[in-house]
């Protein structure tokens, strides 16, 4: 069916602007199908001006893509699944991860709307874990498709340096009482839309199964490097009223902490998705 979107990709490997649609839970589904197929494509996408959305339209949009999920530790905003995250307390998501990867079925998909936004700064990078698979050399692509790793909530070394066992992570553990939740997924996984192979690494992830902490480090390092490759990147410079939507399985993102004390605040609806499936199937 002919398509009623405007799609305007943005970088060389990833994202694209879309024009004209009002976004809504009760989009006509030829539009919902079309910006669907625009986000397997392009795997993060941005709608300007959409101020109308409020908590609950934001999260009937986001319902399209399936089972709208509360994030699993942090409390929800008043009777909505949405997380809020404000730089004023706490949320400045500046180091490069995919949303909640320390659950078994992590979300497939994330809608952020932005409502208030510095006058300069805070704007956030995605990069594209597809297209940094295929640049992988194919040795070490067969090594990365043989590969598994712990992903987790707690303290993480690969972003901090530090042990698990260290007197940072136990005041971290206090200070946001957070569960410790852990899953183990493979390296690579198989898109379960497009059946691209992807890297599933970022912040979360912790050590790599049959490896000890030093040698998962560098191996983290390698991987981390290929996916945030510039190539590899898109940046979105805010504005107030803007909705970025990504593919969470295909994805990781970076909110550059650069605004100092100006204020931020961005809401997060995540779906719920699939146990990443493996080359192996
Ligand atoms: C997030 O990590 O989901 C938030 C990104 C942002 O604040 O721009």
């Amino acid at each position: 069916t002919a398509t009623t979107v405007d799609v305007r990709p943005l970088a060389g490997r990833i994202g694209a602007v879309i024009h004209g649609v009002r976004l809504s839970g009760r989009l006509a589904p030829q539009t919902f199908a079309a910006i669907h197929q625009a986000l397997l494509k392009h795997k993060v996408l941005f709608f300007r001006g959409q101020q109308h959305l409020d908590d609950a339209e934001h999260q009937a949009f986001a319902g399209r893509w399936g089972d709208v999920v509360p994030h699993p530790t942090v409390p929800s905003r008043n009777g909505t699944d949405i997380l809020e995250l404000d730089s004023n307390h706490g949320g400045r998501a500046n180091s490069w991860h995919t949303d909640v990867t320390f659950d078994a079925d992590y979300p497939k998909v994330s809608v952020l709307r932005s409502l208030t936004i510095p006058d300069h700064g805070g704007d956030t990078v995605w990069a594209n874990t597809a297209a940094a698979y295929n640049e992988l050399p194919n040795e070490f692509k067969a090594l990365a498709e043989r590969l598994w790793a712990v992903h987790s909530n707690d303290y993480d070394y690969a972003a901090t340096r530090v042990e698990p066992d260290d007197a940072g992570a136990q005041h971290y553990r206090e200070v946001f009482r957070s569960r410790l939740i852990e899953a183990q997924h493979p390296l690579v996984r198989v898109h379960p839309e497009t059946g691209e192979r992807t890297l599933v690494a970022g912040h979360f992830l912790k050590r790599f199964v049959g490896y000890n902490t030093h040698d998962s480090q560098h191996l983290f390092e390698i991987v981390q490097h290929h996916i945030t490759r510039l190539e590899n990147t898109v940046r979105w410079h805010w504005a107030e009223g803007d909705v970025a939507i990504w593919d969470n399985r295909a994805t990781q993102h970076y909110a550059i902490n650069d605004y100092g004390h100006q204020h931020r605040v961005v809401r997060r609806v995540t779906v719920r998705g699939e146990v990443p499936v493996s080359v192996q199937g």
